[in-house]
């Protein structure tokens, strides 16, 4: 090569190509107007996941295409939604590993990996791989991890500048959420009701140093310990008993929303720990803050005002869901409005500046209260709900009318769009003591029965896109959607609806009518929201394809009819644009796992039940409950692994296969095994008598 050449090459790599930069702070973020960036989780500070462009409309969209996309080979679940700051995305994967991406080249220039299962070891057992997202501020990206840990990585180069340990790891918290950032500080939450006792909190960190700057508890600890601030002391007037040595509960998960206008913080609160109110708070009560929306101030974290969706909580109705604000004319007033819609099944909108309760209504089948009094702001409930003697069959269930799958808000047309569910929920504490009662730390044991064990796999279509009026609260359009377990909404200027489906099809609609006006097949379940940006001007879509949260994991009984089988269809980012016409490779089709018959296996009823009570507390948050997979992990009743007991002692109590996301059960024995034996067997053996599930093809 001439030698002249090569210097000119040189030179002309040197030379930067000159885009704006924008300097992420509380001014960028709070922007509804620029549509080029995608900045915070919702979007902007507002939670609306609205965005202004509209190059891509009800008209135009018909020659939306695939434009590109990227393979993540290493990838599980994927479930976050991804930021862009000038021409760069980053995004959060499996286990938090963070993603930097050159739209432009298209191509990955970094990644970091915090290693969580290697810092946790068999700590894993608690939480999934799945990992909401990260949040950026003046050149620095923050990302939560599985272990409690709340890590700051240079944007530019990838590198670690500091990490916080935000939970005791002793303790079983953990996290998944995205964190929130403001005023030079960055806020975290965390989860981890079900699983031990734990009290909940949310902890600001000054994003430069990652020191804390405040925290706040949710529910109220020990009073011979002192309460930390008068919020404290009147939220411990609404327990009962000997709450604290039950950790209590409020683990803030998810619904972290700044408001820039007031200085303020909206935590959507956690459900109870235990979830039984008769153990956690015998002699009845509130319990404040659980499942609430609670104002803080930002730059001290002290309580400005809260509101109670659910109080006493006995059925997990958390208050975890997003926190939209929004502009609305209510009774020909304006109102700084906050929009909620949490599990319970009713849509909250709530005047911000003062917390009062302006409206709320059911948005699906709820029967565990009839209506919310507007005069005192508490739902009526129905008598019995509460299992009061000892059972109870109630709408909606622990998965709620709504989960997390954010909600957007499109103020051209008024309307909210939110992904919904119907199914019921089972709640049993027959037999149960309340007084000895007592939770296993890193167990999973809620306080009440909630899965009989035994349910087969059934093909449920109960959810819905539901487009609802926020100030007449009333539904406007509605479609159903497969299964129930469906992705989060965006909503744009060019009157459109995006969202992503269980059964792997991305479809947009009309967002004033609902019309279907595109679809494509991303040929796997779909748990992310998408975003929209531009990069040079150009108007793109991008969505993470990657089947992943509580609804595929936990309740493999109602998500394995889709055929999303452990690992077997690979994770990606897909982006789309008009006139592009890229075509995704073929996935393996779906398939549904066929259980093992072991004719010479003959079932013992006793220790198959002994193994059922092992499965639901260890077993189920992964392997789904009544050992039916929903594909975060292998189906133990197809899997080779436990026939055998030495491979199993290999895999459960050896850990053999920790650093592949299978934690290390160290206390468990060879008795235990064989107890699962028997109950992942007797399941096998009920499903094959059942006949199998078939895929459903969707439409
Ligand atoms: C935190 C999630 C999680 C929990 C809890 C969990 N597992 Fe797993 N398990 C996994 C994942 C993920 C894999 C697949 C690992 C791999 O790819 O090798 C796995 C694999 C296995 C395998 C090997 C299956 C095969 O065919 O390769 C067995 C057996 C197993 N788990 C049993 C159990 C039992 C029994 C329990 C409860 C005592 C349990 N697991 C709890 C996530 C979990």
């Amino acid at each position: 090569m001439n030698p002249l050449a090569k210097i000119s090459a040189a030179i002309l790599i040197a030379v930067p190509t000159v885009h704006a930069q924008t300097t992420v702070d509380g001014a960028a973020i709070a922007d509804e107007v620029q549509g080029a960036n995608w900045l915070s989780y919702g979007r902007t500070y507002s939670e609306q996941r609205y965005s202004p462009l509209k190059t891509i409309t009800d008209e135009t969209v018909k020659g939306l295409g695939l434009d590109w996309f990227l393979e993540l080979p290493d990838q599980r679940s994927l479930i976050s939604t991804p930021l862009v700051v000038d021409g760069m995305m980053y995004f959060t994967g499996s286990w938090a590993k963070l993603f930097a991406v050159d739209l432009r080249a298209r191509k990955v220039v970094w990644t970091y990996d915090p290693k969580v299962l290697e810092i946790a070891g068999d700590r894993a057992r608690i939480f999934w791989d799945s990992n909401r997202g990260a949040a950026y501020w003046k050149g620095r990206l923050f990302v939560a991890t599985g272990d409690g840990r709340l890590i700051a990585v240079d944007a530019q180069t990838g590198q670690e500048v500091w990490s916080a340990q935000t939970t005791d790891p002793k303790l079983p918290l953990y996290i998944n959420g995205a964190p929130r950032v403001f005023r030079d500080k960055v806020l975290i939450g965390n989860g981890g009701t079900e699983v031990g006792s734990a009290r909940g909190y949310v902890t600001a960190y000054d994003t430069a140093t990652g020191k804390q700057a405040w925290r706040f508890y949710v529910v109220p600890g020990d009073p011979a310990k002192g309460f930390e601030d008068e919020a404290q002391a009147m939220a411990a007037k609404t327990w009962t008993g000997e709450w604290w040595k039950h950790g209590g509960g409020g683990q803030t998960w998810n619904g972290l929303t700044y408001d820039p206008e007031f200085n303020r913080f909206y935590i959507g609160t956690g459900n109870g720990s235990p979830w039984n109110r008769k153990i956690r708070s015998p002699g009845g009560g509130d319990n404040l803050f659980l499942c609430a929306i609670v104002a803080l101030d930002a730059d001290t974290g002290k309580y400005v005002w809260h509101y109670q969706t659910t109080p006493g909580e006995s059925w997990d109705y958390n208050s975890n869901m997003d926190i939209v604000l929004a502009d609305l004319t209510i009774a020909g007033k304006p109102v700084k409005a906050l929009m909620h819609a949490p599990k319970n099944g009713f849509f909250y909108v709530i005047d911000r500046s003062t917390g009062k309760l302006i409206s709320a209504e059911k948005i699906g089948k709820v029967t565990w209260a009839s209506h919310v009094d507007l005069k005192t702001g508490r739902p009526v409930e129905i008598p019995g709900a509460r299992y009061e003697d000892g059972e109870a069959m109630v709408f909606p269930s622990a998965f709620g009318v709504h989960n997390w799958p954010p909600m957007s808000y499109n103020k051209d047309t008024g309307l909210v769009y939110i992904p919904t569910m119907e199914m019921a929920g089972w709640f049993s504490d027959k037999g149960m003591n309340p007084v000895t009662w007592h939770a296993t730390n890193f167990q999973m044991d809620p306080g009440v029965r909630f899965t009989k064990g035994d349910e087969l796999p059934i093909k449920i279509d109960a959810s819905w896109l539901l487009a609802w009026d926020p100030v007449k609260q009333k539904k406007v359009w509605e479609v159903k959607l497969p299964g129930v377990w469906n992705p989060g909404t965006l909503t744009t200027a060019g009157n459109l609806v995006l969202q992503g489906r269980a059964d792997g099809k991305f479809f947009v609609y009309n967002a004033k009518t609902g019309a279907a006006l595109w679809s494509f097949n991303a040929g796997l379940g779909i748990s992310s929201a998408p975003i929209t940006y531009a990069v040079d001007g150009k108007q793109y879509v991008s969505l993470l394809v990657g089947w992943g949260g509580a609804g595929m994991s936990f309740a493999g009984t109602v998500t394995a009819q889709h055929g999303w089988a452990y690992r077997e269809q690979p994770r990606r980012l897909l982006t789309f644009a008009l006139e592009s016409k890229s075509v995704l490779p073929a996935s393996p089709p779906p398939r549904i796992p066929q259980p093992v018959v072991k004719e010479d296996f003959k079932v013992d009823p006793l220790l198959a039940q002994q193994g059922s009570d092992i499965y639901v507390r260890n077993c189920t948050l992964c392997h789904g409950g009544s050992a039916v997979s929903g594909g975060y992990a292998p189906d133990l009743r197809e899997s080779q692994a436990p026939l055998f007991l030495e491979a199993f002692h290999e895999v459960v109590i050896k850990g053999s296969r920790q650093l592949q996301g299978m934690p290390q059960f160290k206390e468990l024995t060879d008795k235990d095994l064989v107890a699962l034996q028997h109950y992942i067997r007797r399941q096998a053996a009920k499903a094959a008598k059942a006949g199998a599930l078939k895929v459903d093809a969707g439409k």
